[in-house]
């Protein structure tokens, strides 16, 4: 895909962003177009054809953006922030390792934004059971090397494009003022940060840190499979625990959704 050559309703931070992020990644490119399909896609689809980059893409609009398990990720320009960060990361050895990646991406975006930005297993970013994002992560094998693309997607002010389920709201709740450059300005080095820090140490580095945000701890859950039970917080390697008559059950798969018992679907998305 080529950039729309369209003015951008922002001006960029650019230099700023790349003396923030180089320091972290050196070889990083960073574009921001105005509209594109979707970042994710765009990444992936360059990393399948073989342009394996460290890129940060960001994009004003997004005609079809997605979420996490098929779902479309609605986002409003004025509204919002939509970026991905495409690189080889620096991975634990063991492949059993790496699904602890989405959760460490969850506790360093979290950790840019304010302490009371909560985590709801797997990584979306919640406040008081209101969501102020959502992080999509796809990999593919570039030569010997995985590729991952990190793709997020933050609410910036109400009111949203779009309905959505759970109820959205935005960052200005907690950080009044700030714009999406400014965001991403905050966001994009700690991602890379968070990232580096991974390969390093692994998922124990950020349990802590995920725990203390979990907003699903001791609370009557469903699982989008119908199951029920109470939510007891994680394990050493990232799976949700839930205890119920039978004992307790570990939840892996990230394509299962979670969801307190108490909180209302507003529309009907939820049994
Ligand atoms: C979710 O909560 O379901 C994850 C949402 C991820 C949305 C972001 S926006 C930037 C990137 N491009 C996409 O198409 N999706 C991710």
């Amino acid at each position: 895909m080529k950039p729309v050559a369209e003015a951008l309703l922002y001006d960029w931070p650019l230099e700023d962003l790349r003396a923030s992020c180089r320091s972290i990644e050196p070889a990083l490119t960073i574009e921001v177009w105005p509209e594109i399909d979707s970042t994710n896609s765009e990444l992936m689809r360059r990393a399948r054809a073989g342009h394996a980059a460290p890129t940060l893409l960001v994009a004003e609009r997004q005609t079809l953006g997605r979420g996490r398990s098929g779902r479309v990720w609605h986002a409003d320009p004025k509204r919002s922030l939509t970026f991905s960060i495409g690189l080889t990361p620096p991975l634990p050895p063991e492949p059993r390792a790496w699904s602890g990646l989405s959760l460490a991406v969850g506790v360093a975006v979290a950790g840019a934004l304010h302490p009371e930005v909560g985590l709801k297993w797997p990584n979306d970013l919640w406040w008081r059971d209101h969501k102020l994002g959502g992080i999509l992560i796809e990999t593919t094998q570039v030569g010997s090397q995985r590729y991952a693309v990190v793709g997020i997607g933050l609410n910036l002010r109400m009111p949203l494009q779009d309905a959505i389920d759970p109820p959205g709201v935005g960052i200005d709740a907690l950080l009044p003022g700030l714009d999406a450059p400014g965001l991403l300005l905050r966001v994009a080095p700690a991602v890379l940060a968070g990232l580096q820090r991974f390969g390093r140490e692994g998922l124990g580095a950020f349990l802590d840190d995920w725990r203390a945000r979990d907003v699903l701890a001791g609370r009557a859950v469903r699982l989008s499979d119908g199951r029920v039970g109470k939510a007891i917080g994680i394990d050493a390697d990232g799976a949700l625990q839930i205890e119920h008559a039978g004992g307790i059950e570990r939840i892996e798969s990230a394509s299962l959704s979670v969801r307190p018992l108490d909180m209302a679907s507003p529309l009907g998305l939820w049994p």
